[in-house]
C-alpha cells in the first residue's frame, strides 16, 4: 500500500510538444486513485522559490492539444547547488508533497536522481524532450512532433533548393543526439545527415561528396545536427565554398520552431501512457525511475540507466539513407 498522499508535478529544461498531455495525464491519473496534485511551476526553480498550486482535473482541461507547458520551464541553476535543493525539500514539506513527477530530458532527470539520494524523496520521471536521447525507452516525448516539424520545414527548403539547384545544410536540434537529424534526413528524403555519433569516424562531407552527390539530382539537402561535434552546419556550408565552389551552397537553421507546436497524435498517446503509468508506479511504491516505452510496452528504467548511458543510435538507419538517396 502506497504511503504517498500528494505529488508535486513539474516540467523541466527544454519545452517539447505533449509535455501538456503529461501533465494532463498525470494529474487526472493521481486524482483517479485518490491522490492531491500540486502543480510547480518553471521547474525546479518552483520548489525553490515556492511557486506551487493544487491542480484539479480543471486545471488541466482542454490542454492536450497544446504546445509548450501550462507548467512552464525553466533550467534551475540554484537547484543544482546543495543549499539549493534543501530549500525545495522545505517547500515539498510546507506544501505536503510527498512525490515527484518531474517531466524533462536528460539534466531534469539528474536533478531529480541526486535530490532523491539526498533527501529519499520518491520520484518518478518522464522523457520529455525531443531529443530522443534517453537511454531505455524507444521514444521519448516531443520527438515525433519535432520530426514531422523537420519535415515540414525540409519539404519547403526542397522547393526553393530545386528550382536554383542549390545544395542546401539544414541545421536540426538535438543536443549532442543525432536522431532528429537521421531519421528526419529518411523521412524527407534528404540526400544525406551528418550527425554527432559518427563524426570522429569519418569525414561526413568527404563521404557525401565521394558518393557523388549530384549523380542523378541537381539540388540537394543535408540534414546536420547541431552538435559541436559536428560543427554545424555553417561549418559544412564554409567547407564547400571553399573546397568545391562550383556548388551553390545554402544554409538554414530550423532553431526553435522545432520546440513548438501541437503535438502530433503520436505524442499525445505516448505522453497519455506513461503520465498515467508513472502514477501506477508511485502506487506500486516504486522510486527513481524514469518511465520509458519499449516495443510498446511500459518499462522502469532506473534514473542512473536513462542517463549515464548514450542511447545508440542504429547503423541501419544510416545505411537506409544511403541507399535511397542515389
Ligand atoms: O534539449 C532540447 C534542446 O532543444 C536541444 O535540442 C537544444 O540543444 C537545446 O535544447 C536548446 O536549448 P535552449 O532552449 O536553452 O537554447
Amino acid at each position: 500500500m502506497a504511503t504517498v498522499k500528494c505529488i508535486g508535478i513539474l516540467t523541466s529544461g527544454g519545452d517539447a510538444p505533449g509535455m501538456n498531455a503529461a501533465v494532463r495525464a498525470v494529474t487526472r491519473a493521481a486524482i483517479y486513485k485518490g491522490l492531491t496534485v500540486k502543480g510547480i511551476y518553471r521547474g525546479y526553480r518552483g520548489l525553490v522559490y515556492d511557486e506551487i498550486e493544487e491542480f484539479k482535473s480543471q486545471n488541466v482541461s482542454n490542454i492536450i492539444q497544446l504546445g509548450g507547458t501550462i507548467l512552464k520551464t525553466a533550467r534551475c541553476a540554484e537547484f543544482m547547488t546543495p543549499e539549493g535543493r534543501k530549500t525545495a525539500y522545505d517547500t515539498m514539506q510546507k506544501h505536503g508533497i510527498d512525490a515527484l513527477v518531474i517531466i524533462g530530458g536528460d539534466g531534469s532527470l539528474t536533478g531529480a536522481r541526486i535530490f532523491a539520494q539526498e533527501f529519499d524523496v520518491p520520484c518518478i520521471g518522464l522523457p520529455g524532450t525531443i531529443d530522443n536521447d534517453l537511454y531505455g525507452t524507444d521514444t521519448t516525448i516531443g520527438y515525433d512532433t519535432a520530426l514531422n516539424t523537420i519535415l515540414d520545414a525540409v519539404d519547403k527548403i526542397r522547393d526553393t533548393a530545386t528550382s536554383h539547384d542549390r545544395l542546401f545544410f539544414v541545421e536540426v536540434m538535438g543536443r549532442d543526439a543525432g536522431f532528429l537529424a537521421l531519421n528526419g534526413a529518411i523521412a524527407s528524403g534528404a540526400e544525406a545527415a551528418i550527425i554527432p555519433e559518427f563524426s570522429t569516424e569519418v569525414d561526413q562531407l568527404e563521404e557525401f561528396i565521394k558518393n557523388g552527390f549530384r549523380k542523378s539530382k541537381n539540388s540537394s539537402i543535408v540534414i546536420v545536427a547541431e552538435s559541436e561535434l559536428t560543427g554545424g552546419a555553417m561549418h559544412y556550408a564554409e567547407r564547400v565554398k571553399k573546397e568545391y565552389p562550383q556548388y551553390d551552397v545554402r544554409v538554414t537553421i530550423l532553431g526553435h520552431l522545432q520546440r513548438g507546436g501541437s503535438p502530433t497524435a503520436h505524442d499525445r498517446i505516448l505522453a497519455s501512457r506513461l503520465g498515467a503509468a508513472a502514477i501506477d508506479a508511485i502506487m506500486e511504491d516504486q522510486r527513481n525511475v524514469m518511465m520509458g516505452i519499449v516495443h510498446d510496452e511500459i518499462v522502469y528504467v532506473p534514473f542512473s540507466k536513462a542517463i549515464k548511458n548514450d542511447k545508440p543510435i542504429k547503423r541501419e538507419l544510416v545505411n537506409v539513407l544511403r541507399e535511397l538517396s542515389i
